[in-house]
């Protein structure tokens, strides 16, 4: 039977590279939702490609005229707006599996919705489980679906655990470490003097991977591998001291588990997103993801160091965020959104991201989870802290 799928984000990085994975295999999968923010033309084509039952964008003016494109093309798809119209393309379109591809917290909603509802998670969306770990990993449980890391970190250790770990993880497993690797971006060697003059085009050049533009920055200060700490921490069950992280620039090897035995399990590829697409998709299944086979002779070197604190200091922040728990990394999240944003559109010199995060962290004190609305309104107060740092910086 063909998988029924939802796609939350499809216009953007992942949900390009989802489709196109989708396309390659029309046996094994049918679209019945996709969901954009703003792009509308790039929504309504894959639309007519994919014909799905609800199609969703962000603002009811631009829903219009996608209604519009999609009326004269004669197509039936149901068009949709708003933050609610992204759980009914969870739970309304009869999907049963839900790539959750949305980038920031707007994602985190829609997530949760299809953990509660037992559908098969494939969570490209990070800041979900940095906000709410703890709600989303209950959902999970109580909801009774799969959730398949989708990060290709998470992703590459997910395949170097034991079966079934994630769902039951035993001691007698033997699983001492998990090492997270992270290209370092592209100011990996930058002399630190340069990098106050960086700018979104140069942040936004990844080295090795194409991606969305926050995530792109996210590497370039290490904000994302920090945000990765915190979802391998919710994901794999392990204390923060044993999950590791190190740079490694060729992006081959996508992470690794040490072994209580010595062993060291490593999942090596291309720099390619539709690698962990196409196992999340297929799992347990493998399938084509279209990406070229890895050559090992081609490669020279590969190499690994020790991260440097003070050149990433966002790095360290998700640490401390990490330890703090409670509301900390939903803070340090939203604040690092703001920031980002600030430096991406209105001139924010790119080494005042971290210290905007940073100032934020401390003036908002850690508070107890316990249900989404803590979560909601940590994330609130840390956005309006933020804006406000950012105005007196200007
Ligand atoms: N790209 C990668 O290689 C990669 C790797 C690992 C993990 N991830 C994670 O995957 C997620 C997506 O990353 P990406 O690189 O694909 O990002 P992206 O290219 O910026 O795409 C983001 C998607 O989210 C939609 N969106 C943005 N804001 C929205 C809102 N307020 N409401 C509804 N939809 C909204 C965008 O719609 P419009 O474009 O139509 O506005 C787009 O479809 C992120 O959480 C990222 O950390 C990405």
């Amino acid at each position: 039977m063909k998988r029924q799928l939802a796609i939350l984000g499809s216009t953007g990085s992942i949900g390009v590279s989802t489709l196109d994975v989708v396309r390659a295999h029309p046996d094994r999968f049918h679209i019945v939702a996709l969901t954009a923010g703003k792009q509308v033309e790039r929504l309504a084509n894959q639309c007519v490609e994919f014909k799905p039952l609800i199609a969703v964008v962000s603002e009811a003016s631009d829903a219009k005229r996608l209604q519009k494109i999609l009326l004269e093309k004669q197509l039936n798809t149901q068009v949709l707006y708003g933050p609610e119209a992204l759980v009914s393309a969870v739970i309304d379109s009869g999907c049963d599996t839900v790539m959750a591809a949305i980038v920031g917290a707007a994602g985190l909603v829609p997530a949760l919705a299809a953990a509660q509802a037992g559908k098969r998670v494939l969570l490209a969306n990070k800041e979900a489980l940095v906000m709410s770990g703890k709600l989303f990993m209950q959902a999970m449980k109580s909801g009774g679906g799969e959730l398949l890391p989708i990060d290709s970190e998470h992703n590459a250790i997910f395949q170097c655990l034991p079966n079934d770990f994630t769902k039951n993880p035993s001691a007698s497993s033997g699983v001492e470490e998990l090492w997270l690797t992270a290209s370092g971006g592209p100011f990996r060697s930058t002399p630190i003097d340069q990098l106050s003059s960086i700018t979104p085009e140069q942040a936004c050049a990844h080295p090795n991977w194409v991606m969305g533009r926050k995530i792109s920055v996210d590497s370039a200060t290490m904000m994302n591998k920090g945000l990765e700490v915190i979802e391998a921490f919710w994901l794999f069950g392990l204390p923060l001291e044993k999950i590791k992280v190190f740079i490694h620039p060729q992006s081959v090897v996508h992470s690794m588990v040490r072994y209580r035995d010595g062993s060291v399990l490593a999942q090596l590829g291309q720099p390619d997103m539709r690698t962990p697409i196409a196992y999340g998709l297929a799992w347990p299944e493998r399938i084509d993801a279209g990406v070229e086979p890895l050559n090992l002779t081609q490669l020279a070197n590969l190499n690994f160091f020790e991260p440097d604190f003070k050149r990433f200091p966002c790095l360290a922040l998700a640490f401390d965020a990490a330890k703090a728990g409670g509301t900390a990394p939903a803070v340090l999240n939203a604040a690092n959104e703001v920031a980002v944003a600030a430096f991406l559109d209105q001139g924010l010199p790119y080494l005042s991201i971290h210290q905007v995060v940073e100032q934020v962290l401390n003036r908002l004190p850690v508070q107890n989870v316990q249900s989404l609305e803590d979560v909601l309104s940590a994330d609130t107060l840390a956005r309006k802290l933020a804006n406000d740092i950012i105005q007196a910086l200007q």
